[in-house]
């Protein structure tokens, strides 16, 4: 990963959900262990199928887990952000990167050497709970894009993404992070340009409304779903 690598305080170990039940002592160990860098957009943190080494945690900035071939055709797994982790599943079965993890904005992250990731597991329970109901909430995500794949035709898809990427905002749902029509394609399995048209039909419908770059979703979108 480019980037010059820094050092961490225990304030912000403390402030990362997977460290949060840490005691004082064991975080002023895990500061000697944990590195921090700084990472532009569009850098590639790890590629499917490399080697697995570390696990990283996200302090700002967000980045797309995705898979792609050799044609160049993508498909974003998902977006990470703040507060979460990735790269620790080829920690726990010992295999290969299962995907690819690209900046999308510029990123601040820490990173875990596998043998101090194992350790902290190893003694630290509420660590333990807290990777594995990362776990479960990646496989509940997956079998719910699954449905979505199988079940849903493309407005369904894109209407259920939005909906799952939507925020509370003064009472109303809106997506305020950026989100490019390409984005959503490669999230939703289907062409920019079948994506452009489901949205403007949706826009149209008055299911969703554009203000600046946020769309804000509309009671009639919420009970399609
Ligand atoms: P690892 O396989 O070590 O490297 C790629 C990482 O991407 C993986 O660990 C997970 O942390 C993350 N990842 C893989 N698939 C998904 C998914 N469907 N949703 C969110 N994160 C994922």
């Amino acid at each position: 990963m480019p980037a010059m690598a820094t050092t961490v305080s225990t304030a912000v170990l403390k402030s990362v959900p997977l460290f949060a039940s840490f005691p004082d002592e064991q975080l002023r160990t895990l500061v000697t262990v944990v590195t921090r860098r700084s990472a532009p957009r569009g850098s590639i943190i790890m590629a499917a199928g490399d080697p697995t080494d570390s696990l990283y945690l996200v302090i700002s900035g967000r980045l797309k887990v995705m898979m792609g071939d050799a044609d160049g055709k993508e498909v974003i797994l998902s977006i990470l952000g703040p507060g979460e982790f990735f790269g620790e599943m080829g920690l726990i079965d010992d295999s290969p990167r299962s995907a690819s993890v690209v900046t999308i904005e510029p990123c601040e992250l820490l990173s875990l050497a596998r043998r101090d990731f194992k350790k902290c597991l190893a003694e630290n329970f509420e660590m333990t709970m807290t990777v594995m109901r990362g776990l479960v909430r990646r496989l509940r995500e997956a079998d719910r894009k699954i449905g979505s794949l199988a079940l849903l035709d493309v407005y369904g898809r894109v209407a259920r993404l939005l909906m799952d990427m939507a925020e509370n905002v003064d009472g109303q749902k809106m997506v305020t992070k950026r989100l490019p029509k390409q984005d959503i394609a490669k999230m939703v399995g289907a062409s920019r340009e079948m994506v452009s048209r489901v949205m403007k039909d949706l826009q149209m419908g008055g299911y969703i409304e554009m203000r600046g770059s946020s769309i804000v979703l509309r009671d009639t979108i919420l009970l399609a779903d």
